[in-house]
């Protein structure tokens, strides 16, 4: 019936008088006390111009994630415990319950330290956090009401950008997008969807429940409204969020992924017989001399050596010059050779 009623409202607007303007409120449920504010800006020819869409603040209270791998599990826990309410989306039940059980384990070790002295209270907890995560294997049914849809799939542009075209058809109006790709561009992303100004990048580190950032990410059509809700979001997960621009790499991996390349070249620059600049030596001397909890080798290892090549290779093709984003043969080697680091047992460094 609302959506009948119009709204008269009036608009300050430039050289112009202010005028009395009717338009209708959002076509979609609002919960109460959610105000819908349309966005008007000026044009230069004094008369006004609208986005179809309605733009409020949004606050978000309940989270679809789609992808329930090791990334989407962290951040639905995490989620699910600052009180928020979670639906974990795969492509499977397996997938998912594996999921679940994965959640119910990581929260197993926060209340032993937690809740060391009071193990029913501990459980209790659990039991909380795990009633507010749902799943299912539907995309488009799960985002039918919600806040914010949260992507963590596997690291590719089309399956990405046919995902969020697929949903941005049956989504609420007012539903947050984001992505958690660590390499693609997100505005390449949002384009397949009609809501630019409601897409945005959150970007979480590994292991999502220690971490502590989350780089929140605009593009250009980012609206305020948007990214402040994404910054909002970050804080109420009790994390401290960084704003970015969307550039390869954000802050953290822009730095950190040629500084590893970097480390990579200088040990295949080290000479027998004195052996300079060994993987250990250079791992110890970043340890020690520069106070990072890994060396660049240890942590090229634990993130994968696929996925930095990866990274790596898309870089190189958008800013094929750049030499900090040039390749290197001992990388390509590795990989070839399938020694992905920690996940294969074996990468710079063997594992047991
Ligand atoms: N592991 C890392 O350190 C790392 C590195 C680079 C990027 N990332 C980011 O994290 C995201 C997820 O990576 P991951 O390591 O968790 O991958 P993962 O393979 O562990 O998890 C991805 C999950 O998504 C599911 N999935 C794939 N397509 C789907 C679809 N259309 N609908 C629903 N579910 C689907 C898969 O079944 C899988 O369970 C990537 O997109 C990437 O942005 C992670
Ligand atoms: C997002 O990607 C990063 C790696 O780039 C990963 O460590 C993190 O767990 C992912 N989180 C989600 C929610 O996908
Ligand atoms: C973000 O939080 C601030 C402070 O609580 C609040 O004033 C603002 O309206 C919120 N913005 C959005 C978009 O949720």
């Amino acid at each position: 019936k609302d959506e009948h009623r119009l709204l008269h409202s009036q608009v300050q607007c430039g050289y112009t008088k202010p005028q009395t303007l009717a338009f209708r409120p959002c076509a979609v449920e609002l919960p109460p006390m959610r105000l819908c504010t349309m966005r008007v800006s000026c044009g230069w020819e004094g008369g006004l111009r609208f986005s179809t869409s309605c733009v409020r603040n949004v606050v978000i209270k309940h989270v679809t994630i789609i992808g329930g791998g090791q990334m989407g599990a962290g951040i639905a826990q995490v989620a699910a415990s600052t009180g928020h309410t979670v639906t974990l989306v795969d492509t499977s039940e397996d997938i998912l319950k594996k999921s679940i059980k994965g959640i119910e384990g990581s929260l197993k070790r926060v209340v032993k330290k937690k809740f060391a002295d009071k193990p029913e209270a501990g459980e209790e907890f659990i039991q909380k956090v795990l009633k507010n995560v749902a799943i299912s294997s539907d995309a488009k049914a799960a985002v039918q009401s919600t806040d914010l849809v949260l992507e963590a799939i596997v690291e590719n542009l089309k399956i990405k950008q046919d995902l969020f075209g697929a949903l941005d058809k049956v989504a609420p109006e007012h539903t947050v997008f984001a992505s958690n790709t660590s390499s693609l561009p997100i505005t390449d992303i949002a384009s397949s969807t009609a809501r630019l100004d409601r897409f945005g990048g959150l970007h979480f580190f590994n292991p999502v429940p220690m971490m502590k950032l989350v780089e929140v990410i605009g593009t250009s059509s980012t609206s305020q409204e948007t990214f402040d809700s994404l910054l909002n979001f970050s804080k109420a997960l009790g994390k401290t969020p960084v704003s970015c621009k969307d550039t390869p790499g954000f802050i953290v991996n822009r730095l950190l992924v040629p500084y590893m390349m970097e480390a990579i070249r200088l040990h295949e620059r080290g000479s027998a017989p004195l052996c300079h600049g060994s993987k250990e030596d250079i791992d110890i001397a970043m340890k020690l001399g520069a106070g990072y909890p890994m060396g660049p080798f240890e942590l090229l290892d634990y993130v994968g050596l696929d996925t930095a090549k990866f990274i790596m290779d898309g870089w190189s093709a958008m800013d094929p010059g750049n030499p900090l984003f040039a390749q290197s043969e001992l990388l390509n080697k590795l990989v070839a050779e399938g020694k992905y680091g920690k996940k294969t047992g074996e990468g710079f460094y063997k594992y047991k």
